[in-house]
């Protein structure tokens, strides 16, 4: 099972070669930006928004805690709910329209025929979710960075995001790609706002010798539990930082290295699990209770990402997987044994603890949400990277991926749930400060 994770995050190097491939023919539309320029500046001039339309907006975003449909304690658990099919308002983006794509998430280009994974909306039990409103969320990311840092996993959320953004800037002039510190740091821009969206290769969080944003298919694992700094350097400044680590950790235990990987002093250990993860959350805790200026940055963790390979856990066929499913759970509570609830446990105390200093982060639980969709995954719907043998493609249970989502899918939900808390916590926020 572990063995088989380096075969779906390998996609590295070819997404980016889509991303690329977008961002070169943007170049050829360099010339329209002056012209946009203008509009940029008239845009700039326009008068701040009306009362009523302030009250518009306002009642949008209060919708996450209306009285009415709120929950006992008046808070509303977003996370708890059901699938409903919506062909009406979803998908909230077309796969073809979306200009950073990734070919690994892109089901439909990928032969998938049976769509419906694309029409399915999150419907909490005791509210609703607010609308996406991209121009919204670009207008509250004006001179700003919102980074993305983990794993696959997160990277699809943040393609995902990008997706949900970029129609809000019709101009392609006035949306770029760009890739930094050795790729490790790809970079979206919304140049009419100065906003950013952001995603960071760091899988484990921490230092280790996967770090290699394009070949980090290392057989033998080895984690530096303690050092950090080498990724967080270039986030830590960031107004919102999104981070996931999961499953890179799935494994009985993990080789740990104290020292760096240059130096022959080093001490290797065999920690097992999840007591390594443990120790890499608190690296990461302690480094955003010195660094990060918790007046301006808003921090959220995602919990672990659900797979679905083994479909007698949920009354399928033993020996199938995610392959040729169409259909999400309907067994409200059900949850995969992939899904291992001491380490959510473990991301939970190290949170509360860092919370008790005075550093709040908020989880986003789309654990359960995401198990009911055992049909969203790619599958065999992607780019493979390598040509794939006979044998292989003769019994595509082999290389069905289970781990990944189909984008136009679960993602985009995960980011609905990301922007109900942007606008209920984060963007009161911004205004208080601006009013003093
Ligand atoms: C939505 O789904 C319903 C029920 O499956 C179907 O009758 C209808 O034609 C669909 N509408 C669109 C716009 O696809
Ligand atoms: C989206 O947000 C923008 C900026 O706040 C606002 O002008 C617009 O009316 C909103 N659109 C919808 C459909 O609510
Ligand atoms: C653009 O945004 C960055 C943060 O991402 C900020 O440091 C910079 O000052 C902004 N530029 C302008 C001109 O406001
Ligand atoms: C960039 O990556 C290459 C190959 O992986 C490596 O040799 C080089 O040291 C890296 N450069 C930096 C600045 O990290
Ligand atoms: C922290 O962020 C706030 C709000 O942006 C800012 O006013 C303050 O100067 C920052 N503090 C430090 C130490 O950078
Ligand atoms: C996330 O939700 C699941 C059930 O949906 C629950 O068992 C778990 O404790 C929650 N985890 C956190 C960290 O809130």
């Amino acid at each position: 099972m572990a063995s088989k994770l380096p075969l779906t995050v390998q996609g590295g190097a070819a997404a980016w070669g889509t991303i690329r491939g977008s961002f070169h023919s943007l170049m050829a539309l360099l010339i329209a930006a002056l012209m946009l320029a203008i509009i940029y500046l008239a845009r700039d001039a326009e008068p701040p928004p009306s009362e009523e339309e302030a009250r518009v907006a306002a009642e949008e975003v209060g919708r996450v805690n209306s009285v009415g449909r709120a929950g006992r304690k008046g808070e509303c658990d977003l996370f708890s709910g059901r699938w409903v099919y919506d062909n009406v308002s979803y998908p909230l983006y077309k796969e073809k329209e979306c200009k950073f794509m990734s070919d690994q998430l892109a089901c439909e280009k990928y032969g998938r025929k049976d769509l419906s994974y694309q029409h399915w909306r999150w419907q909490p039990h005791d509210c609703d979710l607010p609308r996406f409103n991209a121009t919204a969320l670009l207008e509250s990311l004006r001179n700003k960075r919102m980074v993305f840092v983990g794993d696959s996993l997160n990277r699809g959320q943040w393609v995902s995001m990008v997706c949900l953004v970029e129609s809000a800037v019709p101009t392609d002039s006035l949306k770029t790609m760009s890739f930094h510190h050795n790729n490790s740091l790809i970079v979206f821009k919304a140049k009419e706002y100065n906003a950013t969206i952001e995603y960071y290769w760091a899988p484990l969080l921490v230092e280790s010798n996967s770090d290699d944003p394009v070949n980090h298919r290392v057989p033998d694992r080895i984690v530096r539990v303690q050092a950090i700094e080498e990724h967080a350097r270039h986030w830590s400044d960031a107004d919102i930082l999104v981070f996931d680590t999961y499953l890179w950790w799935r494994r009985s235990k993990m080789r740990v290295l104290w020292g760096s990987f240059e130096s022959p002093d080093g001490i290797y250990r065999d920690v097992k699990m999840p007591r390594a993860y443990e120790m890499a959350l608190n690296t990461w805790s302690q480094w955003l209770e010195i660094h990060v200026n918790r007046s301006k940055t808003e921090l959220f963790f995602v919990s672990m990402s659900p797979t679905h390979e083994r479909a007698e856990e949920w009354g399928g066929v033993a020996g199938q997987n995610c392959y040729q499913e169409t259909q999400p759970i309907t067994r409200e509570d059900y949850w995969g044994a992939g899904s291992d609830l001491a380490m959510m446990k473990v991301v939970e105390t190290v949170i509360d603890d860092l919370r008790s200093r005075g550093v709040a982060v908020q989880i986003l639980n789309i654990t359960q949400l995401s198990e009911y969709r055992k049909e969203a995954h790619p599958s065999i719907h992607r780019k493979q990277w390598e040509p794939l043998k006979e044998e292989k493609l003769a019994n595509p249970l082999s290389y069905a991926d289970c781990y990944h989502w189909c984008l136009p899918g679960v993602p985009d939900v995960w980011n609905e749930l990301l922007y109900a808390h942007i606008f209920k916590n984060w963007v009161p926020k911004l205004e208080s400060r601006v009013e003093e």
